[in-house]
């Protein structure tokens, strides 16, 4: 897919943005705080339905103001093309997602159709940060490429805070009869979840490997381990994770209650990231760390066009600032040879000598606002 144009109104530092966007190639330029990761985070609203990394709606909501808006032409593969926006209401705490005028009743329909993949400074928490952040990785992928993983997602979050409402209000007494409903619950949509996890990171090895040795010029091999909650076995059913769910949650009966919370399922669940064998979080340098995270999201890349039969839109933020020019150039080259993408960056020395044209614009970005379009004369 393509993002022909953007209209942003009211977000964040944008009052009134419009952007006509390249083809291939659109390079954000400007200094510290001029509204570039804004830009980028607009468009991540319209293919996720929601920013990559703001927490809330009325967070990304220019202040002083109660509502806004992006508006979007995007073109698929075919050729098919698509009026889209997505606008949020303050004052009715309401957002909306409209394709060719017609409003979507779910999010987790929308999510998916127009894949995108991100790249920024947030996602050095992936290899460097807590499982949860492992965790939001395969799920922000299997999202954009099963509805159902989404409603089971939503449905597993509410039986969760249920469930250790009720372990609350125990107050640490046995709450047996109280508890059994939420237990079938939390194992019958849990199974589901690592079953569909544990199938992702099997589908997804051979993404991770070939791209790890296309950037990578070493012979590492790299690797991700499912640690789920329970065990799993050689070819698990849902059945059968349901059931080993069960059986640990009588186990952690006592601990549970002593606790207060929920302590088996896929919100426990941890994924192990390994270069040669060896854990990239504990022994990993930093320009490993740096190329795994970036192998990872081209096979993200090649995965999502590969499930959605739709190519993805690449969104890179300030990926330059850490990486030396030699491999600044290589990831350029890389992210270029994909579909369409979308850089920020403070200077265009990487770019030196490019050529400026209909598929590869540069949009200068100061204060909330558009300084200027610059193609080749
Ligand atoms: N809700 C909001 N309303 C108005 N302004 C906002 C809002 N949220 C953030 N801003 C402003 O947006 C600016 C930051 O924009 P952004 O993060 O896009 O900068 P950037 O161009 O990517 O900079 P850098 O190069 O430092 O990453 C800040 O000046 C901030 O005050
Ligand atoms: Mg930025």
């Amino acid at each position: 897919m393509r993002i022909t144009n953007a209209h942003l109104r009211s977000f964040r530092n944008h009052r009134e943005t419009a952007f006509d966007f390249g083809a291939r190639v659109n390079v954000l330029l400007g200094e510290n705080g001029q509204g570039k990761t804004n830009a980028l985070e607009a468009l991540s609203f319209l293919c996720l339905t929601k920013s990559f990394y703001a927490s809330s709606d009325a967070m990304v909501m220019q202040q002083q103001q109660t509502f806004f808006e992006v508006r979007s032409t995007m073109v698929s593969d075919e050729g098919k093309e698509f009026q889209v926006r997505v606008a949020y209401d303050d004052t009715k705490k309401e957002k909306k997602f409209t394709i060719n005028g017609a409003e979507a009743e779910r999010f987790s329909s929308v999510i998916g159709m127009f894949p995108v993949v991100v790249l920024s400074p947030e996602n050095n928490a992936i290899t460097f940060g807590s499982p949860a952040d492992r965790r939001k990785f395969a799920d922000l992928v299997i999202s954009q490429s099963s509805a159902a993983y989404i409603e089971d997602s939503l449905e597993y979050r509410r039986i969760v805070r249920q469930r250790n409402a009720v372990l609350a209000d125990a107050n640490g007494r046995d709450c047996s009869a109280e508890i059994a409903p939420w237990n079938e619950m939390l194992v019958n949509t849990g199974a589901r979840i690592i079953h569909r996890r544990s199938t992702f990171l099997n589908e997804f090895a051979p993404f991770i490997a070939r791209t790890y040795l296309e950037i990578v010029d070493e012979r590492e091999t790299p690797r991700i381990e499912y640690a789920p909650s329970v065990d799993l076995s050689e070819a698990p059913t849902v059945g059968g994770i349901a059931e080993a769910m069960m059986a640990k949650l009588h186990r952690k009966r006592n601990d549970e209650l002593r606790f207060r919370t929920t302590l088996v399922g896929p919100h426990r669940d941890e994924m192990l990231f390994t270069l040669n064998g060896m854990s990239l979080k504990h022994y990993a340098s930093q320009g490993q760390h740096k190329t795994f995270l970036v192998a990872l999201k081209v096979a993200e890349f090649f995965y999502l066009k590969e499930r959605c039969s739709e190519t993805p839109v690449f969104l890179l933020d300030d990926v330059f600032s850490e990486l030396d020019e030699h491999r600044s150039r290589k990831l350029l080259t890389v992210a270029e040879s994909l579909g369409q993408i979308f850089i920020t960056t403070t200077s265009e020395k990487v770019f030196g000598g490019a050529e400026w044209n209909n598929e590869r614009r540069r949009f200068f970005i100061r204060n909330g606002a558009l300084a200027g379009t610059l193609q080749a004369a």
